[in-house]
């Protein structure tokens, strides 16, 4: 029988690449780095499939070029801001993610993000290794506090919800915003406000909402002087969700305390970026779900996506299901 042939932009964890190459004829690119977007164009001609990183750019140009037989995309990530899904969808081709599996990671590291700023452990690390350490000292690198504070989470998805417990722990009070949950969540320390509220009453500020027309630069000078001179920035969702501009400018002139990036925009930052200069910013290379057994997780759930829609199937996690009816 003649396998699919699918296009896999990157070697993913063993687990997934072995589904894939035992159901499909599948062409990886070896690189350490993405393909560029003329590669993509290339390579996605004649395939039946293509599974690919946040890192590339999944847009029409690619989606056409592709031609007829394409019958999934499958994004191994949940995000998927990279792929044009309306161009998908009008051409009935299912788009994969990889939602639930990276919840507890991601969390995990943002809250991560929110203890290591407010307690400034790099910037402590960075002091003992250039031997600044010469005594114990009543004011030395004082940080914020974190038990009995607030907690305002920007987007209350599944990530956004796993905020929740952890912050539970240290008696935080949650204020959320999202336009877009319905549910019931209140209790005594979870409230959902207007974007201001949360902005003018939280001391750490943690966005978990997707990157759409209405998120890009959410967080801008506007968005900033709002908030207590004294607010912590998380930022493990999309880098394009704050103006970077607005916020080095508040972090310089410390407008806000101090911040903490997972993501960035444009990613990867450049060593020229300016941000880099400041102390009181923490950034990571995206790893907020950079746990082995979540990307071994992500793996397999990408390889399923995939493998379900080169044989025609419907995708286990499909982000356009409208395309079904
Ligand atoms: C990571 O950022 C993801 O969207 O999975």
């Amino acid at each position: 029988m003649v396998k699919p042939k699918v296009f896999v932009t990157r070697k993913i964890l063993e687990e997934g690449m072995k589904m894939i190459t035992q159901d499909c004829d599948a062409v990886v690119w070896q690189d350490e780095l993405p393909p560029p977007h003329s590669e993509l164009i290339k390579r996605a001609k004649g395939m039946d499939g293509l599974l690919c990183l946040l890192t590339d750019n999944i847009d029409q140009e690619v989606i056409e070029s592709a031609g007829e037989n394409l019958k999934v995309i499958s994004n191994h990530a949940v995000g998927f801001d990279n792929i044009d899904i309306a161009t998908a969808s009008s051409r009935g081709i299912p788009v994969g993610n990889t939602p639930g599996i990276l919840t507890d990671a991601t969390a995990d590291f943002a809250f991560t993000l929110l203890l290591s700023c407010a307690r400034r452990v790099i910037e402590a690390d960075r002091y003992v290794r250039k031997g600044l350490w010469q005594t114990w000292s009543p004011d030395q690198l004082l940080g914020a506090d974190i038990s009995g504070t607030t907690l305002g989470i920007i987007g209350f998805g599944r990530i956004g919800q796993a905020m929740v417990k952890r912050a539970a722990g240290f008696d935080m009070k949650i204020l959320f915003h999202d336009p877009e949950f319905l549910g019931d969540f209140s209790n005594r320390n979870v409230c959902k406000v207007d974007l201001d509220t949360l902005l003018g009453s939280s001391d750490f500020i943690s966005i978990h909402t997707p990157l759409n027309e209405q998120t890009r630069h959410m967080i801008n000078t506007d968005a900033i002087n709002k908030m207590k001179p004294t607010a912590i920035l998380i930022n493990t969702a999309r880098g394009a969700v704050v103006d970077p501009d607005a916020l080095y400018h508040a972090l310089k002139n410390k407008r806000i305390r101090s911040a903490a990036l997972d993501v960035t925009d444009p990613e990867p930052i450049t060593m020229q970026n300016q941000l880099l200069e400041l102390d009181n910013l923490l950034i990571s290379p995206h790893i907020a779900s950079a746990s082995v057994s979540t990307r071994n997780r992500m793996s397999i759930m990408a390889a399923e996506n995939l493998i379900a829609g080169v044989q025609g199937k419907r995708l286990p996690n499909c982000v356009n299901p409208e395309i079904y009816s």
